[in-house]
């Protein structure tokens, strides 16, 4: 079953503009793709395949015609805009944080909980939400290990490129570099603290009763309705890092039944959406460099807790319940534009010749 244009609302940002990258990559024709943003970008134009699409300012009657409605823009444009394109006859997949975590709309990672697309209360209600970046990269790194052994609780420390906060983020950090180039220095423009050779608390605003920012409460959240676990523990510290693009996550994970060496990375190495990078000899392990532009979360760096090692002792058959590793994702893929057109693929709704390449991510 298949397939109407393809709409993208907020086409000029940084995901808008990497859903249309993958688009053309895998072969949809520019006249199946609707480039929609604010009315400040009425007039202008957006690259594609070689070519440009027109950006038209997004409105309630922007959606007919549409199969399949991508939303790259903001909570509040999402509210206004989605139930006009799904009364169009569109599916939604939206990437804000709107409808998150409403119970009515499922919230999906298709190599998770990919199922629910076409549930009853899912594609066919018409709104599909994706999860925040970090929560995709999270879970994705930890699915296997949660299928083989189950996951009691998680310890995350996270460092966010820049580009997680849209464009004007990667313009503060590009415009301090070229600065620095010129021997000179520019004020921060976007984030409130300088992001040239620096390392802040994520910006997202922090709750002054539980002291989580907004960023943290998302990945517990988000992470308990995924897994369909309420109880799940989550224990997450969000920091922005000097990264264009990728989020990187140093993760602690408890599993229910300990593991061996070789089991845990079996189960990661055989997740097809995962790739271990994890040379010790060689220092080789996930970077926000090596994971930009890759469809695969890079996981490696694997190694049980210390402490448990030290009273149970070692060998290749000891088991351990803790393990550290360090996750790489490009949250602008993975996290958000390719999980989003993964999730039309599930829904029936993508131009056909795309549908067999995006239903799961494939090893390239
Ligand atoms: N960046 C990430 O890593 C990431 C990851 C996961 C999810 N997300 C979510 O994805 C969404 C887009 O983020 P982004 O990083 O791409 O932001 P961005 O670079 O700031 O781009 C925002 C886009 O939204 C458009 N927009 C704003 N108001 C609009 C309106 N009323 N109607 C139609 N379009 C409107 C903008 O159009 P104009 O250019 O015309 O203003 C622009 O195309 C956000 O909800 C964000 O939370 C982002």
């Amino acid at each position: 079953m298949s397939s109407g244009t393809v709409a993208i609302v907020g086409a000029t940002g940084v995901v808008g503009r990497e859903a249309l990258t993958i688009l053309a990559e895998r072969g949809v024709p520019a006249e199946k793709v609707r480039a929609l943003a604010s009315e400040r970008s009425a007039g202008s134009s957006v690259a594609y395949n070689g070519t440009s699409l027109p950006v038209t300012p997004a409105t309630p009657e922007s959606f007919a015609g549409v199969g399949l409605a991508i939303f790259c823009a903001s909570a509040d444009a999402a509210r206004s805009l989605v139930p006009h394109a799904i009364a169009a006859g569109a599916v939604v997949v939206d990437n804000s944080s709107a409808f998150r975590l409403d119970e009515s709309v499922p919230l999906v990672v298709p190599e998770i909980n990919g199922g629910l697309v076409g549930a009853p209360g899912g594609a066919r209600a018409g709104l599909i939400a994706n999860p925040n970046c970090s929560t995709i990269i999270l879970l994705g790194a930890l699915e296997p290990l949660r299928r083989a052994f189950g996951v009691r609780a998680i310890d995350v420390a996270t460092y966010q490129a820049v580009s997680g906060a849209g464009q004007a983020g990667m313009d503060d950090l590009v415009a301090q570099a070229r600065a620095f180039g010129r021997d000179s220095a520019a004020a921060p423009a976007f984030f409130r603290e300088p992001c040239l050779f620096n390392v802040f608390s994520h910006d997202s605003a922090v709750d002054p009763d539980t002291g989580l920012n907004g960023e943290e409460r998302k990945i517990i959240d988000e992470s308990r309705k995924i897994w369909g676990d309420p109880t799940l523990r989550v224990t997450p510290t969000c920091v922005r890092v000097p990264v264009l693009r990728a989020h990187t996550q140093a993760i602690t994970v408890e599993l229910e039944r300990p593991a061996r060496e070789s089991e845990v990375r079996a189960a990661l190495g055989d997740a097809a959406w995962l790739r271990v990078v994890d040379d010790r000899a060689a220092n080789d392990f996930p970077t926000p460099l090596k994971a930009s532009g890759r469809d695969e979360i890079l996981v490696g760096r694997l190694r049980p807790d210390p402490s448990e090692r030290e009273t149970s002792g070692a060998g290749p058959a000891m088991v351990f319940r803790r393990w550290s590793l360090l996750a790489s994702g490009d949250q602008l893929r993975k996290g958000a534009a390719l999980n989003a057109i993964q999730i039309g693929g599930l829904a029936g709704v993508l131009p056909a010749a795309l549908e067999e390449q995006v239903g799961v991510v494939a090893r390239s």
